[in-house]
């Protein structure tokens, strides 16, 4: 087994909280087998960017604020393109695959790094790794992302944290809600997975929730809706995965016509044009999802992931991927986890068993 004197952490892809706090593990447990940890700044883009952009850690970078704060101290790129370099003047300057890859192996080498330790979301995990394998060097992965659908592990770094902001805006919308008789419709990120939206609507106690992985109708949330009102509500909540399609089956995008965004206000509009006269007004929780400090179970989840990581490359273990799975942190090849296709809700699973047994409208059983 090769002597490891170096390797060096990154997080790639977009934010979420408890990354500073996976970052800390992996230094923490490294820096105590007397390894020297390199923390490497915007993604990939640090060992590509001239001068490269990283730090050398040592324990005291970790007290107070860092650790705590959500975000990532080490910076992030979700562009999935590091050829584009920035310099401090502002310029940019455009590499080839290959002038990017090079740049990649010369800082790799001239650090000495053993290994890469990659906090990152199924995209971010997968452009690593293969800067990582040409250019020869060991990864191993800690899997984060809000939208909890990392393949392989059953929970991602940021994703409890993502799921309480989800709960905490419902626990208000439902105030007001209840003070203007109006129907809340509360758009959640996810991209094509409902895990947050779901587990969010649960916990916020929604009286609707639209995810992609289960068909609906518009005539069922409406006639769930009427339901309500004959029954004597005055006021709902819904909950919209923002990568739901419409009844159509169109994809609703924001402005920059890139990331979804917008179909809660679709469901706005139309509701509000009903006979019913629903007084409705539509939320769009955006990026305060990938904000804020972590729950306890993120700082759990993290401190073990980056934990089990540096036990992975103490035994000489490398290119894998640190997953939990039934309650115990584990790990699996990196070739398999590249392999296996984002997890969706499923819609047998436990949680979608809950929100039909708490009378939620999911959408349509299938006949
Ligand atoms: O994948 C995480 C995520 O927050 C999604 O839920 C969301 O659709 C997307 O990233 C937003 O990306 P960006 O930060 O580029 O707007």
């Amino acid at each position: 087994m090769a002597q490891i004197r170096k390797i060096g952490v990154l997080t790639s892809g977009g934010d979420c909280a408890g990354l500073n706090v996976a970052i800390r593990a992996v230094a923490f447990a490294a820096m105590k087998k007397g390894w020297e940890v390199y923390g490497i700044e915007n993604a990939t883009d640090g060992l590509i960017a001239r001068p490269m952009r990283y730090r050398k850690f040592s324990f005291s970078d970790f007290d107070f604020p860092y650790a705590r704060l959500g975000g990532t101290m080490l910076g992030t790129n979700n562009s999935g393109n590091s050829n584009i370099q920035r310099s401090a003047d502002g310029s940019t300057e455009e590499l080839t695959d290959e002038e990017a890859l090079e740049r990649f192996k010369s800082a790799v080498n001239e650090l000495g790094l053993y290994a890469l330790v990659v906090i990152g979301g199924d995209g971010s995990m997968y452009i690593t790794s293969q800067f990582c394998k040409k250019a020869g060097i060991k990864m191993i992965g800690i899997p984060k992302t809000i939208d909890n659908d990392a393949p392989g592990t059953d929970e991602a770094i940021g994703f409890a944290t993502a799921r309480n902001v989800v709960m905490d805006a419902l626990d208000k919308l439902d105030t007001t809600a209840n003070s203007h008789q109006r129907l809340m419709i509360l758009e959640v990120m996810g991209r094509g997975a409902g895990h947050l939206a779901l587990e969010g609507a649960i916990a916020g106690m929604a009286d609707i929730c639209l995810i992609p992985e289960i068909p609906y109708t518009y005539e069922g949330v409406l006639s769930k809706l009427r339901h309500l009102w004959s029954s004597g509500r005055t006021h709902a909540l819904m909950v919209v995965a923002e990568g739901i399609k419409t009844p159509e089956g169109k994809n609703v995008y924001s402005a920059n016509g890139r990331t979804f965004g917008g179909v809660g206000n679709y469901f706005a509009d139309r509701l509000a044009k009903e006979k019913d006269n629903f007084n409705v007004r539509c939320t769009i929780l955006g990026h305060v999802q990938r904000g804020g400090t972590p729950v306890s179970r993120d700082r759990i989840l993290a401190s073990a992931f980056g934990v089990h990581a540096v036990s992975l490359l103490a035994k000489g273990l490398t290119d894998r991927v640190v997953v939990a799975h039934q309650g115990k942190i584990s790990d699996m090849p990196l070739s398999k986890v590249l392999k296996i296709v984002r997890t969706a809700v499923n819609p047998r699973g436990e949680m979608v068993k809950t929100a039909l047994g708490l009378g939620m409208y999911i959408g349509e059983k299938k006949k």
